[in-house]
C-alpha cells in the first residue's frame, strides 16, 4: 500500500513536485569502493529569497548548475544553536531539546552537558572511518571560556571554531584551534578568515586521505557568520546591527531595496499573535531596514565567494567525483518589513524557516531542481547513510533520507518516508533586530507545512496562546490571508467550513509528530490510519472521516511560559488516538 501510493504519488504528480529527479545511482561503496567525502557549507540567518544567481553566481554555477536545487528545505527551529543541533542530532527540537541559543535551555553548554558531544553525526562519522574537519560557527556559546574546558574534540580531527563574544564580530574574530586557547584574528574579514581555514582542512585531508594507507573520506564543515547580523555582546539585546561586508562588496546594490511583497509593510495587520499588533512602519524605518538588507546581500557575496572558493579546490585536488558538496543555512530570515516585522527570525513564517539548499555529488543530476519537502534533520540523517555510520548513532535518528542518499540497499526502507512534510517549533523568545526592532515577545508554536501533490500546499500553525494561522500557499505564498482568523481561540477549528475541516486534519498530523520520534517523524498518515485507508489530505477530507477528526483532542499549550515542558502541552500523540481504535 504505501509503495503505491508512493508511486501513484510520483506519478501523479510527475514534472510538477519532483521535476527531473534523476533515479539514484547504485550505492557508493558498490560504485569505487570506497565511502564518498562530504564538504557541508553552513551560512548563518541566510533565508531562500535572496538565494538566487544574482547574489549567489558562485553557488549557481558550481552547485545549482553542476548539481540539484533543493527549494523546499526547512529547518525544524528557526534559531542558531536550536537548528543546528537538529542538525549534528538529526533531530526534531522536542527530541533534543535545545531551545535556545544560552541557558537554561540552550546553548553549548548544555549540548555539551547533556554528553550530546559524544553521540551526533561527527561522532558517528569517524567511528565509521571518517576524519572531520570544521570551521567557523559551531554553536551559540562556544566561548572564549570554554574553549579549553568544553572542547570540539571528540566531535572532529580538526578543528577552528569562532568563540563569543567575538563570534558575530566581523572584523575581531577568535578562533579556538583544536580545542586551544583562544587565538585573536584582529583585522582579518571573518568569512575570508574561515574560507581560508577551510581551504587548509581541504588541503590537508585529501593529503591524508592521499597518503594514509587506509585512505580515510573526510567530512568537512565550513560555517561562515555572513550574512548573520553584527552583534555587540557588550550591549543586552540592543546590540544588533548590520552585518559589515567586506571592503571589496561596500559599493554593491546601492539601488537595491527589500522587495514590496504582498506582505511587505500592509495597510492593515496581518498574522498572529504579537506579530498582529505590530505597527505600520514609517519611511524613517524602510530606509533603515533596506539598507541593513543591502548589507546583508553584500555580506553574502563573501559567502558566496567562499563557496566558489571550496569548490574549485576541490576541483583542482580531483576529489569532485567521489565527494558531495552541501550548502544551506541553518535557519531563514524576515529581512524586515514582512508582515511589518523588524529584521529577525525564529517565527513559523516562510521566510524565518525555509532555507537555501543546492547539492553536488556523484548521481545528482546536474542543473536539476527538488521541489520535495525535507528538513536539515534529513540531510544529516542522509550523511549518515551514505557513510554507513547510523548504525554508531545511540537513538533512532528522526531525520529521513534525502532522494540523493538513497540507494539500492535503503531502497524499500526509504520508500517508506514521505517528503511531503515539515514540522517547525519554538519555545522561547522572538529577537527582534536593529534600533527601531522594540523589546523580545515569546514565541512558542508549532508549524506543519504540508506540501501533497500540486494540489495541497498548507501552513499550519498554533500558538501558545491558542491562536491558529492556515494559508493556503498555492493561493497566498505570503500569507496574508489567515483562513482561521476568524475564531482566535480553540474554538477556531469547530465549524464544518472547508477551511476548518483542513486545519482539523492539520491539527492531527501536529499532534502525531509533536513528540515524534526516530521512525514515526518520517511517515504522517499512516501514524493515523494504520491500515492504510488514509495516505493524503484529500483522501482524508472524505465526509466519513469527520467524526474522525473532530473527536481527536487539539494540539496545546498550558500557557506561554518559555521552555518545553512536556506536561503544559498534553495531551500527546498515543496509539489509542489512531483511527479504527476509538469506534
Ligand atoms: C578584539 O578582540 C580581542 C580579543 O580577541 C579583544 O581583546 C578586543 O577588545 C577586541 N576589540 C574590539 C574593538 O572589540
Ligand atoms: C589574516 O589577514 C592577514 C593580513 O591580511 C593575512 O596575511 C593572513 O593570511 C590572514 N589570516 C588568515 C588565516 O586568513
Ligand atoms: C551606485 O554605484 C554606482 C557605481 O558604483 C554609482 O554610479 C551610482 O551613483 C551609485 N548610486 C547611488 C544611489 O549611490
Ligand atoms: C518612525 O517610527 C519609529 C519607530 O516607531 C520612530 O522611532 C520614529 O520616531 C518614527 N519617525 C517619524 C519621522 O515618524
Ligand atoms: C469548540 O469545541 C470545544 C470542544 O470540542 C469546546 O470546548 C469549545 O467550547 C468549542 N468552542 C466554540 C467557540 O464553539
Ligand atoms: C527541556 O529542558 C529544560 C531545561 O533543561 C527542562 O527544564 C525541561 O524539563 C525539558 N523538557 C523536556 C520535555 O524534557
Amino acid at each position: 500500500m504505501q509503495l503505491l501510493t508512493h508511486l501513484t504519488l510520483i506519478l501523479s504528480v510527475g514534472a510538477v513536485l519532483i521535476e527531473a529527479t534523476a533515479p539514484p545511482q547504485p550505492h557508493h561503496q558498490q560504485q569505487h569502493g570506497k565511502p564518498p567525502n562530504f564538504i557541508y557549507i553552513v551560512s548563518d540567518d541566510h533565508d531562500h529569497t535572496t538565494a538566487t544567481p544574482t547574489y549567489m553566481p558562485e553557488t549557481y554555477k558550481h552547485l545549482a548548475s553542476r548539481g540539484r536545487i533543493y527549494s523546499h528545505l526547512y529547518t525544524p527551529m528557526s534559531v542558531c544553536c536550536p537548528s543546528r543541533t537538529g542538525f549534528w542530532r538529526s533531530q526534531h527540537g522536542h527530541s533534543h531539546n535545545i531551545t535556545d541559543v544560552k541557558l537554561p535551555f540552550g546553548g553549548w553548554d548544555l549540548f555539551y552537558d547533556r554528553g550530546y558531544q559524544e553521540d551526533n553525526l561527527g561522532v558517528w562519522l569517524r567511528k565509521a572511518g571518517y576524519r572531520t574537519a570544521y570551521t567557523g560557527k559551531l554553536m551559540n556559546g562556544n566561548t572564549v571560556a570554554n574553549a579549553q574546558t568544553k572542547p570540539v574534540t571528540d566531535v572532529f580531527d580538526e578543528s577552528a571554531i569562532l568563540l563569543d563574544p567575538y563570534t558575530y564580530s566581523y572584523t575581531n574574530s577568535s578562533l579556538s584551534w583544536n580545542g586551544g586557547p583562544p587565538r585573536a584574528y584582529s583585522g582579518n574579514y571573518s568569512t575570508d578568515l574561515v574560507r581560508d581555514v577551510g581551504l587548509t582542512f581541504l588541503d590537508e585531508a585529501v593529503k591524508k586521505q592521499r597518503e594514509d594507507q587506509d585512505g580515510k573520506p573526510f567530512f568537512l564543515g565550513v560555517a561562515p557568520i555572513g550574512p548573520h547580523s553584527t552583534i555587540r555582546q557588550d550591549i543586552d539585546n540592543g546590540g544588533f546591527s548590520n552585518p559589515i561586508p567586506a571592503q571589496r562588496h561596500r559599493h554593491l546594490y546601492n539601488d537595491t531595496i527589500i522587495p514590496r511583497t504582498d506582505n511587505f509593510n500592509p495597510d492593515s495587520p496581518s498574522g498572529a499573535n504579537f506579530v498582529r499588533k505590530l505597527p505600520k512602519l514609517n519611511d524613517t524605518v524602510i530606509d533603515y531596514i533596506d539598507e541593513w538588507h543591502r548589507d546583508r546581500l553584500r555580506a553574502l557575496r563573501s559567502v558566496d565567494e567562499l563557496v566558489g572558493a571550496i569548490v574549485r579546490r576541490a576541483e583542482e585536488l580531483g576529489i569532485l567525483d567521489n565527494t558531495y558538496i552541501v550548502y544551506t543555512s541553518d535557519n531563514g530570515f524576515s529581512t524586515g518589513g514582512q508582515h511589518r516585522r523588524p529584521p529577525s527570525k525564529s517565527l513559523g513564517y516562510e521566510e524565518d524557516i525555509r532555507v537555501p539548499a543546492f547539492i553536488r555529488g556523484p548521481g545528482i543530476k546536474a542543473g536539476s531542481t527538488s521541489h520535495e519537502t525535507w528538513s536539515n534533520i534529513d540531510l544529516a540523517a542522509s550523511f549518515a547513510e551514505i557513510a554507513g555510520a547510523t548504525e554508531h548513532a545511540g537513538y533512532s535518528l528522526d531525520g529521513r533520507i534525502m532522494d540523493w542518499a538513497q540507494n539500492h540497499h535503503t531502497h524499500g526502507h526509504a520508500a517508506k518516508q514521505d517528503s511531503t512534510h515539515h514540522l517547525s517549533e519554538y519555545w522561547v523568545e522572538n529577537y527582534p533586530e536593529g534600533i527601531f526592532g522594540g523589546s523580545p515577545s515569546t514565541a512558542k508554536y508549532k508549524t506543519l507545512r504540508l506540501r501533497e501533490h500540486s494540489s495541497d500546499d498548507w501552513a499550519y500553525t498554533v500558538w501558545c496562546n491558542g491562536e491558529r494561522e492556515l494559508y493556503d500557499m498555492l493561493k497566498d505564498p505570503y500569507q496574508m490571508n489567515n483562513l482561521l482568523d476568524d475564531v482566535s481561540e480553540y474554538g477556531a477549528l469547530n465549524s464544518t467550513r472547508k477551511a476548518h475541516r483542513i486545519a482539523k486534519r492539520l491539527d492531527a498530523l501536529t499532534l502525531s509528530l509533536k513528540r515524534c520520534a526516530g521512525e514515526e517523524c518520517r511517515v504522517l498518515w499512516r501514524r493515523l490510519f494504520p491500515q492504510g485507508e488514509v495516505g493524503n489530505l484529500e483522501e482524508s477530507l472524505q465526509a466519513k472521516y469527520d467524526g474522525y477528526f473532530d473527536a481527536l483532542p487539539r494540539v496545546h499549550f498550558d500557557d506561554c511560559e518559555l521552555g518545553f515542558f512536556a506536561d503544559k502541552e498534553q495531551p500527546d500523540w498515543s496509539g489509542q488516538l489512531r483511527f479504527g481504535e476509538r469506534a
